[in-house]
């Protein structure tokens, strides 16, 4: 029992009261991990067995689980890292921290870490990069299973331009993708994406290996990175002197499609952001990491206005970016869309975090709404967490001001509860 909030069909973003489902004193029933019925509370009592055990939320808001599109799963301790741009921060910090993840051990243990912040700051859903070794992708899809998560990864394929103890090869990244694939695709909740990092890592070979392996199973997510930093895009089309542009690169491998996630996208020219709209391939925004690394101010309004719109997501990019939280993240989009000019309606970023992303990741018809049917992961957001919130939740009156004021101040203390499958998720982590 709390108040439920839940976006409608909104493709190209929302800003009035039509586009959401509000009910004040509401109730969710689930069972077996799923949403039986979504209403008043009254009702929903009324329908559900007298044995039903209540857990009472109000006045905290329930939502559907926050979802992050784009992060770094052996980038934990990467966070932070004092570097002036993306090619310094990777050669100088990333490369070497993710060598680490050969050892089957060191990624268990991150993974326990991973997860339990994941949960910590609301997220029930997120797709990540493990690293080059096959191990760091059985650790992170075994604790999705335990956890009973619903997640997106990929072993990363890079064959060049990293340390030795990062690369693999074109016919040993095909293979081991293919391994990761078959055990761990489909068990639980799990979903495997083909993950060549991005073309500055992967040889013309390996590129061909990764279009190989999304005709071959073209139901799969594919993640790379796409136009982040001026010096990255350069050194890129060096690389690939054939192709007209860094989107074009992919598109010639077969990698541009409507479940291809493309971190970043920054400084896309109109070219390829047609060509992303022709694809219906989508575009991560990742506004802390592109702030951190000062990679530029991603046009999230212009994108999504333009007559050929381009798909959105959002997403943390954890350890470039440097909070797991999706509040702080829409936060600094919010930030970000002031200083080109535009403005980011606190409804828009929560309908972003949930079911924009869900729909991102065509993943809607189980995720991202609170609708009978749907996976019972769920947010329960307290705008009151702090002392400082609390006192200006004294003088916040509309729903919408209460959502800005989530995500300008809150971070993992207004998670309230985190559930996971209908299971309290956060109440129960383990005290470390
Ligand atoms: N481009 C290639 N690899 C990475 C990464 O790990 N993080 C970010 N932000 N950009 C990348
Ligand atoms: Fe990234």
């Amino acid at each position: 029992r709390g108040r439920l909030l839940s976006f409608r069909h909104t493709p190209h973003g929302i800003d009035d009261t039509g586009s959401y489902y509000f009910e004040a004193d509401g109730g969710l029933l689930i069972d077996k991990g799923v949403i039986q019925a979504a209403g008043d509370y009254a009702t929903v009592k009324a329908g559900a067995p007298d044995d039903v055990a209540e857990i009472h939320h109000r006045p905290h808001l329930i939502m559907p689980g926050f979802i992050d599109t784009h992060l770094h799963f052996p980038q934990m301790q990467v966070i932070g890292s004092y570097a002036a741009n993306l090619l310094e921060w990777l050669n100088t910090y990333t490369f070497p921290e993710e060598c680490r993840f050969v050892e089957s051990a060191h990624a268990d243990r991150i993974a326990g870490h991973f997860y339990d912040e994941l949960i910590r700051h609301g997220t029930t859903t997120a797709v990540a990069y493990c690293s080059v070794h096959k191990a760091s992708a059985d650790a992170y899809f075994a604790e999705a299973l335990r956890r009973g998560m619903c997640m997106v990864g990929g072993k990363v394929m890079m064959d060049r331009n990293a340390p030795q103890g990062l690369l693999d090869t074109p016919q040993t990244s095909y293979d081991e993708t293919r391994q990761v694939i078959a055990d761990w695709h489909g068990k639980g909740r799990n979903h495997v994406a083909i993950t060549p990092r991005f073309a500055i890592t992967s040889t013309p070979a390996q590129m061909e290996a990764a279009g190989a392996l999304a005709s071959e199973f073209p139901d799969l997510h594919i993640q790379t990175h796409l136009s982040e930093n001026h010096d990255e895009i350069r050194y890129t089309c060096e690389l690939y002197p054939e192709a007209i542009d860094y989107t074009d690169i992919y598109a010639r491998y077969g990698l541009l499609g409507r479940k291809t996630l493309f971190g970043h996208c920054i400084h896309l020219s109109d070219r390829e952001a047609d060509a992303m709209s022709e694809a219906e391939a989508v575009a991560v925004h990742c506004p802390t990491s592109n702030l951190f690394l000062g990679s530029g101010l991603f046009p999230l309004k212009k994108m999504r206005a333009r007559e050929n719109a381009v798909r959105v997501a959002v997403a943390t990019d954890i350890g470039g970016g440097s909070s797991y939280s999706m509040l702080r993240t829409m936060d600094e989009a919010y930030k970000i869309q002031q200083l080109l000019g535009e403005r980011l309606n606190p409804l828009e970023s929560f309908h972003l975090m949930t079911r924009g992303n869900a729909e991102a990741l065509s993943l809607s018809q189980r995720l991202g709404t609170l609708e009978p049917g749907k996976d019972a992961d769920l947010v329960v957001l307290n705008a009151a967490a702090t002392p400082a919130m609390a006192l200006k939740m004294e003088v916040v009156k509309a729903l919408t001001e209460e959502l800005f004021l989530l995500q300008t101040m809150g971070d993992d203390r207004a998670i309230a509860e985190t559930y996971v499958a209908g299971r309290p998720a956060k109440s129960t982590l383990r005290q470390s």
